[in-house]
């Protein structure tokens, strides 16, 4: 796994959104696996002023975002539905709603609605390139410490530490979902190729144990060490030091 440093979170948004910009370019039919939170903005805006300079044509491109929380309704504004409409869907027409998915975070059943959401991952997958932020408890997706390594599509209690990191997007932190319909750590490994991102000084020590190579599941993202075409992007202030 190589972790590279491209200095400033903007640098290292443009490149990653580049990429997926060329994918896209390369292959009609692309199939992105997205996650959200505020690692992932710069990225999205670069990405959508790439396509409305190029007016690439995304309408056979396929998305699967990670993870929904469970409660929200699409049209609530903390929702993972908004976040992509607002930041990415919103901004550049094009993308087919029939082939933009998310878990939905009301289904009646979230226990079958995650099974509905693995099998149709399996069914459309793999995804070419899976993008990825990280918890400062190692989390990717809402996996959170402690979760099986073979784990598909599955309900997850968020920790404390989640719940405190999200209140940002909440009026109040008692409004945080304790919830959510979260891609397991297997259904990500699935993809072809993924890139993380992660930026500022509160992602160094999560980006240092990813560094140190040793496989647990206390650190959920060190699963990573077991796929085949992993990149690692960071800022400056999320760099380890070298030793
Ligand atoms: P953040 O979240 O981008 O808002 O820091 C990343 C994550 O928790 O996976």
């Amino acid at each position: 796994m190589k972790i590279t440093n491209l200095g400033t979170s903007k640098q290292a948004s443009f490149y990653v959104a580049t990429t997926l910009y060329k994918q896209m370019l390369q292959k009609k039919e692309s199939k992105l696996g997205l996650a959200t939170g505020g690692t992932m903005i710069e990225m999205y805006e670069a990405l959508v002023t790439l396509l409305n300079n190029n007016r690439l044509d995304v309408s056979q491109v396929e998305t699967f975002n990670l993870d929904e929380y469970i409660g929200l309704e699409a049209d609530h504004p903390a929702s993972y539905h908004q976040y992509m409409n607002h930041i990415l869907f919103n901004q550049y027409e094009g993308f087919d709603p029939a082939k933009r998915h998310l878990p939905n975070g009301v289904a009646e059943n979230p226990e079958r609605e995650a099974a509905r959401y693995e099998a149709l991952l399996d069914e459309r997958g793999p995804v070419d390139i899976q993008i990825l932020g990280i918890g400062q408890n190692g989390h990717i997706g809402f996996n959170e410490p402690g979760t099986p390594f073979d784990s598909v599509t599955h309900r997850v209690d968020l920790t404390e530490s989640t719940i405190e990191a999200n209140s940002r997007y909440f009026d109040d932190k008692a409004d945080v979902p304790k919830q959510a319909i979260s891609m397991g750590l297997r259904s990500i490994m699935k993809a072809k190729r993924i890139i993380l991102l992660a930026f500022g000084a509160h992602k160094k020590e999560a980006i240092t144990q990813l560094a140190a190579g040793h496989i647990t599941t206390d650190v959920p993202a060190t699963i990573l060490h077991l796929h085949p075409n992993v990149e690692v992007y960071v800022d400056d202030a999320a760099m380890p030091e070298l030793s």
